[in-house]
């Protein structure tokens, strides 16, 4: 297994700001695959689905694995919560490195997005129904697309990357004697 560590999950689970935590931890690189899209594009996410549709912005996802899966190592990798969804792309991101899950429920996602604007998904008539049918169809996807799941809600950024940290030490870190 390559040398990095792949976060997915739903919007709002906190794989960026635990990502960022992670890569301070282990002086590893972080990336964002939505940032790296959005450079790519030289357009937002909102943008991309306004003005090129979500399909469209489906398949830059996986010409961005596609593009990223042969050159990473010592990376924290932060994905967009759709792209473990095409099967091709779940098994890009185990290639990537060592995957987790981090498992949000519907009220914890909502709290946290309420105010958001940038999901284009969520601009929606009742999005916390969008959350829980999203989630409904999402869960059980996210599970088998992971090497290991960690359940986000009611804990802070510290205890989640510590949770990480311990298993991918115990598990996947390359031992130097
Ligand atoms: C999406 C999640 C977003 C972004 C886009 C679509 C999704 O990324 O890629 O809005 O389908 O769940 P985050 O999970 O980083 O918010």
């Amino acid at each position: 297994m390559k040398n990095n560590i792949v976060l997915i999950g739903f919007m709002g689970s906190g794989k960026t700001t635990v990502g960022e935590a992670l890569a301070q931890e282990l002086s590893y690189g972080f990336l964002d695959t939505d940032q790296y899209i959005e450079k790519k594009e030289q357009m937002t996410i909102s943008q991309i689905f306004a003005e090129k549709g979500e399909t469209y912005f489906r398949g830059v996802e996986t010409s961005s694995l596609q593009e990223l899966v042969s050159d990473l190592e010592g990376t924290i990798i932060s994905s967009g919560g759709g792209l473990p969804l095409r099967p091709e792309n779940a098994k890009l991101l185990k290639q990537l490195g060592f995957t987790i899950y981090l498992k949000a429920s519907q009220e914890t996602v909502w709290e946290r997005l309420k105010e958001d604007t940038t999901r284009p998904l969520l601009q929606c008539e009742n999005p916390q129904k969008k959350i829980q049918d999203l989630l409904d169809y999402r869960d059980p996807i996210y599970e088998v697309g992971a090497h290991m799941v960690v359940s986000v809600d009611d804990k802070s950024v510290e205890e989640i990357a510590g949770e990480i940290l311990r298993n991918y030490e115990m598990m996947v870190k390359p031992q130097v004697d």
